[in-house]
């Protein structure tokens, strides 16, 4: 599956992020140290005044689209935008024209004629932004689209990494569960090896990609016993049963549970470095994917990515806006 490219940027100069590829890596550095910022300034001891935030996206509307379930992707565009002084408005798919067969398009571009700046999707279509309007004015960034990109995790898990890691030359980030359902694998595996990282993608056979080096170059697939002792990171995927065609096909029964076979039980957690992080994108699937306990174990850093993404996704509207340069 190829990375997409920006086609509706092709037009005019307006900024979107569809994938990670859209960043060039000084742009990334870009983001990230105003991210960096941004938290720093939110979690100063000092007075309340020293840590509001500027209102650098007055006067931008950042709205909301999304036509799968989201808690914390939508959740935190909302409040970043807020936090920025933008207006932030959830569009609600059910109540809206689409309903009565408008396409997605024109939804769009009647956004853009009311003054809307910065659309937000999430749509379960691999080729969703290949349709859409050249003449568009307004920014689109990619909230996750089918399995194919989801730049703004790929963002925040970078920038989590980068809490406890100066750089990622010599880390090998392992990369556990249903990667070929992933658009997190895939868009967080292309942005960490272009830091220096290597990825290892591991997990039940059938559920990882046939030719994985040729997708994302850089990266490779081993056993899971093999890769765990590799990591410096660890991060789980959920079961994406909604891409799936049976419910047999995470390739577990009731009697033989995905845990035990695939998942991060606390004896495979036993097999890690003793440094290694834990990452997952959310949601959770306790006792699936990994083992209940393991979500809140000290090197979990599960919300500690959903907290940086708030600050990561500031950053980011403010790009995509011209904010920030
Ligand atoms: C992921 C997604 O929607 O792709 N969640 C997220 O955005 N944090 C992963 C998932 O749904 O499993």
């Amino acid at each position: 599956m190829m990375e997409i490219a920006a086609t509706v940027a092709v037009a005019n100069r307006t900024r979107h992020c569809l994938d990670v590829g859209d960043l060039r890596d000084a742009e990334v550095d870009t983001i990230l140290q105003r991210a960096s910022r941004f938290r720093e300034r939110c979690e100063s001891p000092g007075p309340r005044s020293e840590r509001a935030l500027p209102p650098t996206l007055r006067g931008q509307v950042v709205v909301t689209v999304f036509f799968e379930p989201s808690t914390r992707t939508r959740l935190s565009f909302e409040l970043a935008a807020q936090r920025l002084h933008a207006l932030a408005l959830p569009f609600d798919i059910e109540r809206s024209s689409l309903r009565k067969a408008e396409t997605l398009a024109d939804t769009l571009s009647t956004l853009d004629a009311m003054g809307v700046t910065v659309a937000v999707l999430r749509h379960p279509d691999n080729d969703v932004f290949r349709a859409l309007p050249p003449s568009l004015r307004l920014s689109l960034i990619n909230a996750g689209n089918g399995t194919q990109a989801h730049p703004t995790q790929a963002l925040l898990d970078v920038f989590t990494l980068h809490l406890h890691w100066p750089d990622f030359l010599g880390k090998t980030v392992v990369i556990a569960g249903d990667v070929v359902h992933s658009r997190v694998a895939r868009s967080s595996a292309r942005l960490l090896i272009r830091r220096g990282a290597q990825v290892i993608f591991t997990g039940p056979p059938h559920l990882l990609p046939e030719a994985a080096e040729v997708e994302i170059p850089g990266a490779v697939c081993a056993p899971i016993e093999d890769a765990l002792p590799c990591a410096d990171a660890l991060m789980c995927l959920r079961v994406q049963h909604e891409r799936h065609r049976s419910p047999a096909e995470s390739g577990a029964d009731a009697d033989d549970s995905y845990l035990a076979r695939y998942g991060l039980t606390e004896a495979r957690f036993r097999k890690l470095k003793p440094s290694c992080l834990l990452l997952h994108p959310g949601p959770v699937n306790r006792d699936v994917e990994l083992a209940s306990a393991l979500v809140e174990h000290p090197r979990s850093l599960i919300l500690e990515q959903v907290h940086s993404g708030v600050f990561v996704r500031m950053a980011l509207l403010e790009w995509v806006t011209g904010v920030l340069s």
